[in-house]
């Protein structure tokens, strides 16, 4: 346990003591701990952690002085506990005044005390991130189980110098008034929380020379972090955060277009009967990039969009409206919308159309402007081909039908929906013997633009290749 830190509780850990008891009860929202008959340096002690906080040296004192040296013994142990418990923030003092805060997100916390050697050079972790949280900067990782509060100025300055590697004593000139005493806690604290690592002499950092972690791109380790439980405190799940606050979007959305064209409708009960088994389809699925002579027509076009995405039944629940369609979707919110991108197909005219998938037309929204053009120039390059695809099926996401349930996992959720889509897509193109291809990019500026969707509301988040 550090000598050096000034040490605290979390804020959501309280201290109470019940009514005539002797009793001290330290309380979080997951834990509680009942001290009975708490001697008073160690009262002392706890309600010093509970308000403000100490440095270790100062609260084994406060033990010593009144309790004895046993005790503080004692109270070592009850630290170790407190801190595997996530209830321990370590904060950096200079002249007094805290500049940077490690708090713990989560009971599994590996805050370590990290010995700083002065010549030593460190530099932060390519994972760390700063944002603004509540009005405080906060410097946050997907490596690490904690977050540390930048309280000062200072903290700032030497995460600032810290992006090219720097020793303490580089660190110390580098910015006005700081100590050296300062710097070396400083680089202790975010060591300690996974946000810094150290240079070897000859220039290495162990982050970039491990193989697994040099793969992570920034982005997708922060994003499989907060989308999935672990090391994070942040709420997790069906919520409902926004219930009573903003109105659900509905189920389906409105017609795009009053230029609408009627889409075939196949009898499903003869399908039934007379297509190849599900064995057959399933094995027989490739993905097809080339055409031949003839288009895909209109009628297939309707077969198709009928079996992988209508609207079978809308349900209305008092958190809003829920519904059922070919292919499954967490919580039956489906978010997810089609936009054909047209530009070869028997019956219907070139140009960018929404699907309506309650009334099974197609929305015409544009000719095939410069836009839509670029749409399908995105994805004739995606499949290395010289030709374009037949139809482009643009998938986007009316992301707040999940957002408004959903906390933490709602992107990731949507991207699995785009997975299941995909493969409905696959398989009934394959039992069609239509020709389909799943595209894994797409420029969803250049979809806000085909359509006049705002980005933050609806944009696309998949592509998909239909041919014939
Ligand atoms: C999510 C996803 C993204 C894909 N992205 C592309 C792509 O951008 N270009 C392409 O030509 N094929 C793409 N494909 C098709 C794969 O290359 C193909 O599924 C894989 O090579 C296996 O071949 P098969 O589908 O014929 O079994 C993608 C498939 C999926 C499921």
């Amino acid at each position: 346990m550090s000598q050096q830190f000034l040490l605290s509780f979390k804020p959501d850990v309280s201290l109470m003591e019940p009514e005539a008891t002797e009793q001290l009860v330290l309380q979080s929202s997951t834990r509680s701990l009942t001290f009975k008959q708490t001697q008073s340096g160690l009262k002392t002690a706890l309600k010093t952690l509970a308000d403000g906080g100490a440095t270790l040296a100062e609260l084994t004192q406060m033990v010593q002085q009144d309790d004895g040296n046993f005790l503080a013994l004692r109270f070592y142990a009850y630290l170790q506990k407190f801190s595997k418990l996530g209830w321990l923030c370590h904060s950096v003092l200079a002249q007094g005044k805290a500049i940077a805060m490690a708090v713990p997100m989560t009971s599994d916390d590996r805050f370590s005390d990290s010995e700083v050697a002065v010549e030593s050079k460190y530099v932060l972790s390519r994972f760390a991130y700063c944002h603004q949280v509540r009005g405080q900067l906060v410097l946050e990782s997907p490596r690490s189980q904690a977050q540390v509060l930048l309280t000062d100025w200072q903290g700032a300055a030497l995460l600032n110098q810290l992006a090219k590697p720097q020793s303490c004593n580089e660190l110390v000139m580098g910015i006005p008034g700081i100590s050296l005493e300062t710097v070396k806690q400083f680089v202790s604290l975010l060591l300690g929380a996974q946000m810094l690592c150290e240079v070897s002499e000859d220039g290495t950092i162990g982050e970039q020379a491990n193989v697994t972690l040099a793969q992570w791109e920034f982005h997708d380790l922060l994003f499989h972090a907060r989308s999935r439980q672990g090391r994070h405190a942040h709420p997790f799940g069906g919520t409902y955060r926004f219930l009573d606050k903003i109105e659900p979007l509905p189920a389906v959305k409105s017609p795009m277009s009053e230029e609408v064209i009627e889409l075939y409708k196949p009898d499903l009960e003869t399908l039934k009967t007379t297509e190849a088994s599900f064995t057959q389809v399933l094995e027989s699925r490739k993905s097809i990039r080339e055409y031949g002579e003839i288009p895909i027509t209109a009628q297939q076009l309707g077969e198709f969009l009928y079996r992988c995405a209508r609207v079978k039944r809308i349900l209305k629940t008092d958190r809003g409206e829920i519904l059922s369609r070919p292919y499954p979707s967490g919580g039956a919110l489906y978010e997810l919308e089609l936009y054909l991108a047209v530009n070869n197909c028997q019956g219907i005219a070139s140009g960018l159309y929404h699907y309506d998938p309650l009334a099974h037309q197609l929305g015409r929204i544009s000719d095939r402007t410069a836009t839509v053009e670029a749409l399908l120039n995105d994805a004739r390059r995606s499949m290395g081909q010289e030709g374009m695809p037949q139809v482009l099926i643009v998938i986007a996401a009316r992301f707040q039908r999940l957002a408004w349930k959903y906390e933490s996992m709602a992107y990731a959720v949507m991207l699995k929906h785009v997975g299941v889509l995909y493969q409905t897509m696959y398989l009934v193109a394959t039992a069609m013997k239509l020709a389909p291809c799943g595209l894994g990019g797409g420029n969803s500026d250049l979809f806000t633009q085909a359509t006049g969707c705002d980005y933050y509301a609806e944009t696309s988040v998949g592509e998909f290749a239909l041919g014939c």
